[in-house]
């Protein structure tokens, strides 16, 4: 999978994407992560990409010019399943989302910064607008790294465990079971007996009854939803 970044700020992605997992899975060849710095195709001076926005009103606004120039650019190159705007306005991102992202080939993904980007861009170019939760970040940076990372780890080769990105939260509208390490007595504090019998059978339903508490008591409202 090919995801290309659209930044003002690309120093504020290189980290994510070079540790753990997002490293594992580029060094295997499995996502290939591009970040583009708008202001390097921008036709104004001095690298300028916002401007005042029309009609009055604080805040700057990303200009079309620089946005459509670097879109037109790539999608002459290949073809793009999605062109995706990070906004706090946008639709709430969520396991099912990166689930069904992580099928695509080509993404782009645009962060904004000020007021956000003039609307003809949204209009013409976006076909998708995701927001990562109800609060408004200073950029579009940490949204992109978040869904970055939901979808990749996702991508077939990335997980040792081939099987464990199954036993998510959220991955069937629950939330995960408690896990446990050795030692089996931890000052005092055992390990639940069941994990330690050795019956996968017994063990799986322990599992799914934990799951389906945890659930119920902290997230009813992902039961109700099913
Ligand atoms: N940009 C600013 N706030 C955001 C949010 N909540 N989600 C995605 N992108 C954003």
């Amino acid at each position: 999978m090919r995801i290309d970044i659209i930044t003002v700020l690309p120093e504020l992605l290189e980290s994510p994407f070079n540790h753990s997992m997002m490293k594992r899975a580029k060094d295997r060849g499995l996502l290939d992560i591009q970040l583009h710095n708008l202001r390097d195709h921008t036709p104004y001076k001095q690298g300028q990409v916002d401007d005042y926005q029309f009609g009055g009103g604080a805040g700057m606004v990303m200009m079309p010019e620089p946005l459509a120039v670097l879109l037109d650019k790539l999608k002459a190159e290949r073809n793009y399943d999605e062109v995706i705007f990070m906004t706090p306005d946008g639709k709430l991102f969520d396991q099912k989302a990166a689930n069904s992202l992580s099928l695509k080939k080509n993404i782009i993904i645009i962060c904004g910064h000020y007021k956000g980007i003039d609307d003809r861009i949204r209009q013409h170019y976006v076909t998708m607008e995701i927001s990562i939760g109800d609060y408004v970040l200073s950029g579009g940076e940490l949204g992109a790294a978040v869904v970055v990372d939901a979808v990749g780890r996702l991508l077939p080769g990335v997980l040792n465990d081939e099987t464990s990105a199954l036993f998510d939260s959220f991955q069937d509208d629950m939330l995960a079971p408690p896990v446990y390490t050795r030692p089996a007595d931890f000052r005092g504090w055992k390990v639940p007996e069941v994990l330690l019998c050795g019956d996968p059978k017994k063990i799986d339903e322990w599992r799914y009854q934990q799951s389906l508490e945890r659930t119920k008591e902290r997230r009813p409202d992902l039961l109700n939803e099913q």
